[in-house]
C-alpha cells in the first residue's frame, strides 16, 4: 500500500522506503491546503519529467528550502545546477539504483523547453520500483508504442500515473490503450482540469476505464489516497 497526495496538475507526493518523492512540482498551493507550501514540503527527491513550467514552477523554491535532489534529464538538471540546486542527471532508457529504489527514465512523446527558452532535452517519464512497490509516472506524453517496452523491461506495475486531459497529451481514450500497453489495471489520472484546454469529462473517462475492466482514480487536489 502506498499513500499518495495529489498537489495539482501532475504533482504528486509520496513516500517509499522512508524517502519523500515529489513529482513535477507545480503545486496548487491555494487548493492543496496550508500544509503544502514551498518551505514545508521538504522532499528528499524531486522527479521532473520535462522542462515545461507546469511541471517545475515551484522546483527552485522547494529546492532552495530543502536538501532535495532533482532527478530529471541531463539538460533539466544542468539548468537547475546553475541556480545552485543539486541533481542527478539521466537520459532516456537509462536506469539507476537510488536509496529508495530503481529509477528508469523512459521515453515520452512530447517537447521540453525550460522557462527561459533553454533546451530541456528529451521529455521523459519514470518507472520506479523497490521490493514494496512498482509504478510508472508517465509525465506528459502521447500514447506511444514505446510503452510496450515497460512490461518487458521492468517489474510488473502496481499502478501508473497517466495524463488524461488531451490537447497537450493523450486523452482518456488513448490512456486506456496505454494501460494495456503497460499491462497495468490501476491508473491514476492527472494533467486535466487545470485550465480550459485540458478539461476532462470525468464521467466519460470513468466509464471508458470501467468498460475496459480497469480502475481509474481521479484524485482531488490536497487529498491523500492509498493504492
Ligand atoms: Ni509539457
Ligand atoms: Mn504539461
Amino acid at each position: 500500500m502506498t499513500n499518495i497526495t495529489f498537489l495539482g496538475q501532475s504533482s504528486f507526493l509520496m513516500e517509499t522506503k522512508g524517502k519523500t518523492l515529489l513529482f513535477d512540482p507545480m503545486i496548487s498551493f491555494d487548493k492543496a491546503g496550508p500544509e503544502y507550501q514551498v518551505n514545508t514540503l521538504q522532499p528528499d527527491y524531486m522527479l521532473i519529467s520535462h522542462g515545461h513550467s507546469d511541471h517545475l514552477a515551484d522546483a527552485e523554491a522547494i529546492g532552495k528550502a530543502s536538501a532535495s535532489t532533482i532527478i530529471s534529464s541531463f539538460e533539466v538538471v544542468s539548468w537547475f545546477s546553475t541556480k545552485g540546486l543539486k541533481g542527478h542527471p539521466m537520459n532516456i532508457g537509462g536506469k539507476f539504483s537510488f536509496d529508495f529504489g530503481q529509477v528508469k527514465y523512459v521515453s515520452a512523446v512530447h517537447s521540453s523547453v525550460l522557462p527561459d527558452g533553454t533546451y530541456g532535452g528529451p521529455a521523459g517519464g519514470f518507472v520506479i520500483w523497490n521490493d514494496d512497490v512498482s509504478f510508472y509516472f508517465a509525465g506528459d506524453t502521447a500514447l506511444t508504442m514505446d510503452m510496450k517496452l515497460i512490461p518487458l523491461t521492468c517489474p510488473k506495475l502496481d499502478f501508473a500515473i497517466l495524463p488524461l486531459g488531451d490537447n497537450f497529451t493523450m486523452g482518456y481514450e488513448d490512456a486506456v490503450l496505454a494501460a494495456d500497453f503497460i499491462a497495468c489495471d490501476h491508473i491514476i489520472g492527472c494533467h486535466y482540469d487545470t485550465f480550459d484546454l485540458i478539461k476532462l469529462d470525468h464521467q466519460k473517462a470513468l466509464e471508458t476505464f470501467e468498460k475496459a475492466g480497469k480502475k481509474l482514480i481521479l484524485p482531488e487536489i490536497g487529498k491523500t489516497f492509498s493504492i
